[in-house]
């Protein structure tokens, strides 16, 4: 179902924020585990439609705990080589006060501070194309905050949790999110969202 039908998709380059997420919003049970998502048939990703998604991205952006799951998860500063089965060659945006460690090989990127400032140096190192905000919740705020969120693409897995990560963790009510497609992919709800300006 294409309830928009503006064809906004024809618009380069857009920030998206694309994430699983439970039926309840959270991106991450408490202890920042992902069990929730890999129980279900699929939700280990990597499908054609993420493919297809992936081909119109340029640059990645993710706050540190998510940077710091997916080192943890494959191993990746002993096993670098994973990394490009994630994100392949795009520059990737980690946006920390720390230090943290860099995987070898990889166009990984660390920034801190506000949005805007960084802005410039995304838009740059995507060439062009899209801009995945990977997650966190807060961190895909900020740039709404800010208004360069263009879009929200979230699939949602049959499960809930008690708490956890929050998905979007801001005020956004119509009109500033307008639903733009409804599909199923398998055990998945996927909802496109489109993200307006705050007005004024
Ligand atoms: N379900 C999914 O598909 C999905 C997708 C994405 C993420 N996740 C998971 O969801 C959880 C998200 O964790 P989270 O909510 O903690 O969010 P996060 O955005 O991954 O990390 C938040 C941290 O990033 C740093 N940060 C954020 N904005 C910053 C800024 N403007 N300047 C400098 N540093 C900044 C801060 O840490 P420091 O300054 O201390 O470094 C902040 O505590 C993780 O477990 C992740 O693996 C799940």
């Amino acid at each position: 179902m294409d309830v928009g039908g503006r064809g906004y998709r024809e618009v380069m380059p857009r920030t998206i924020f694309y994430t699983a997420t439970t039926l309840n919003g959270f991106l991450a049970d408490d202890a920042d585990s992902l069990s929730w998502l890999f129980a279900v048939p699929g939700g280990e990703g990597g499908d054609d439609s993420f493919q297809r998604f992936l081909s119109d991205i340029g640059a990645l952006v993710q706050g540190s705990t998510t940077y710091e799951w997916v080192l943890a998860h494959e191993k990746l500063v002993e096993d670098p080589e994973k990394w490009p089965e994630y994100y392949g060659a795009r520059p990737t945006f980690v946006f920390t006060s720390r230090t943290l460690p860099q995987v070898p090989g990889a166009d990984v990127r660390f920034v801190s501070g506000s949005v805007v400032d960084a802005w410039p140096a995304i838009v740059d190192a995507a060439g062009g194309k899209d801009i995945w905000v990977v997650g966190g919740g807060d961190l895909a705020g900020q740039f709404a905050d800010a208004g360069l969120l263009d879009e929200l693409l979230v699939t949602i897995a049959p499960a809930t949790l008690e708490s956890g990560r929050p998905l979007l963790p801001r005020r956004l009510e119509w009109p500033r999110l307008k639903l733009e497609k409804v599909r199923q992919v398998g055990q998945f709800a996927e909802l496109t969202y489109s993200v307006h300006p705050a007005e004024g």
